[in-house]
């Protein structure tokens, strides 16, 4: 895990198999269906990282030896929400992880003239005690990410129960997001080097979400 002196709350997940796989991502001729894949593949190596911090708790069990206290993930139950429709790429993976976690939807559209997101969708489970982990594949501009955590901060849950995951995130986009949210971890992959005229992280990807669907 790698950090940037600019961002203290952005952790870059430098691992060999994810940059590997990131690589392949990127190189436009990946088919969408190796493009999904390698998606999950991603989430859940990035997932195994984000998850490390959770809280353990210890349950009485008996083996077929002993009783003993074994450890078990503590109270706060996991909801993951994907900001459409991209982020659902990342969600199935993050499910593989956590079976049990509930699942929320957030849809934002980025408006192509203004680039400022559009809400047009929010499901939420019970909001009481949740870790929260929103993912979105790329942070580019950061206002569909700022906006994803406003609406659960509207919702009153804090700043220490959401943690953001990005595929590919832009420099622009992380520090927009830090002045609105300085206390909430994001976790990405790569951050590249920069946004260009039209709001795309270069060098970046493409379009995810059309990449991810075959769309155009
Ligand atoms: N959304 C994408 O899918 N790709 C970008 O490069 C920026 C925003």
């Amino acid at each position: 895990m790698r950090q940037d002196s600019r961002f203290p709350n952005l952790f870059i997940l430098n691992h060999p198999l994810i940059q590997h796989k990131l690589t392949h991502m990127r190189d436009r001729e990946t088919s969408t269906r190796t493009f999904r894949e390698l998606l999950r593949e991603i989430t859940l190596l990035m997932g195994y990282e984000i998850t490390r911090n959770l809280p353990l708790t210890t349950v009485s069990i008996e083996t077929p030896l002993q009783t003993i206290e074994a450890p078990i993930i503590a109270g706060k139950k996991l909801v993951v929400v994907p900001v459409l429709r991209a982020g659902i790429g990342m969600s199935d993976g993050l499910l593989e992880l956590v079976p049990s976690a509930r699942v929320g939807h957030i849809g934002v559209y980025r408006d192509p003239d203004t680039h400022r997101p559009v809400e047009y969708l929010v499901r939420l489970p019970d909001l009481a005690e949740r870790i929260f982990i929103l993912c979105d594949p790329m942070l580019a501009t950061g206002n569909s990410a700022v906006h994803a955590v406003d609406v659960l901060k509207k919702r009153a849950v804090g700043d220490d129960q959401i943690i953001f995951m990005a595929l590919v995130a832009a420099p622009e986009g992380i520090e927009v997001f830090q002045k609105a949210h300085p206390d909430v971890k994001v976790y990405v992959a790569s951050l590249d080097s920069h946004l260009n005229e039209h709001a795309y992280i270069v060098p970046g990807l493409g379009d995810a979400g059309d990449r991810l669907f075959g769309t155009k």
